[in-house]
């Protein structure tokens, strides 16, 4: 697929079939995801892959409100057969930029201008859904509850450095669209509102 399709067609994707997804386009999705640009190198993220039926199940239970009665959007997402939390270590950057072509020994959170290791994973999933699209498959990016954090990192054991910076769903996209997200109900901004040429 041509990349610029890649970018148009890359769409949430809140309603999934069953049907399995070949594990070599995640092993792709999670190799492209590396890819990703990251400060200094850092490569300060990690990533949990739950593609049992089993792990996803678990995954559900711990982050839905009630998974045994799911409303529209949570019984299209549970579908997904692969579920993906991209998980950001800050600590490996400020390790990272503590060593000596950096020289943040002090490891001071305040000369972070933005959280990097944050961006960099976020960066990673959007080649993870842009991969997925690639192939033909859906996808979707989705946050954690923040209530239900602890509860996803007991249930999956992810070390205390490492934080889950959200979920990508992948799986072949329903033939019906399920739940509506944000985009069906609101216009994309014009571009003349959003780009400032030389000055604000
Ligand atoms: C950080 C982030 C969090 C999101 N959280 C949710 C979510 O909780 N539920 C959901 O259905 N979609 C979620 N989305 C998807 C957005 O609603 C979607 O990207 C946006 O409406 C644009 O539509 P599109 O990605 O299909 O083009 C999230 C997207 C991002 C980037």
């Amino acid at each position: 697929m041509e990349f610029q399709d890649v970018v148009r067609r890359r769409k949430m994707v809140r309603n999934y079939s069953t049907e399995p997804v070949d594990p070599d386009i995640v092993d792709l999705a999670l190799r492209n995801a590396t890819r990703a640009p990251n400060a200094g190198f850092s490569q300060g993220w990690a990533f949990l892959l739950l593609d049992t039926p089993e792990d996803v199940a678990r995954f559900w239970d711990v982050t839905a409100d009630d998974a045994a009665h799911p409303d529209t959007w949570l019984a299209g997402m549970m579908k997904a057969p692969v579920v993906i939390l991209p998980c950001s270590s800050k600590a490996a950057y400020l390790r990272r930029y503590a060593e000596g072509d950096k020289g943040w020994t002090d490891q001071d959170e305040a000369r972070w201008p933005k959280p990097f290791w944050d961006m960099d994973t976020a960066m990673a999933a959007l080649l993870m859904l842009q991969t997925a699209t690639d192939h033909g498959l859906g996808s979707c990016f989705i946050g954690i509850p923040p209530v239900r954090e602890d509860a996803v990192r007991a249930a999956f054991a992810i070390p205390d450095d490492f934080d889950p910076v959200g979920v990508v769903t992948i799986g072949h996209a329903a033939e019906t669209v399920g739940a509506a997200g944000s985009s069906t109900k609101r216009p994309r901004k014009p571009m003349d509102g959003l780009v400032h040429r030389g000055r604000w």
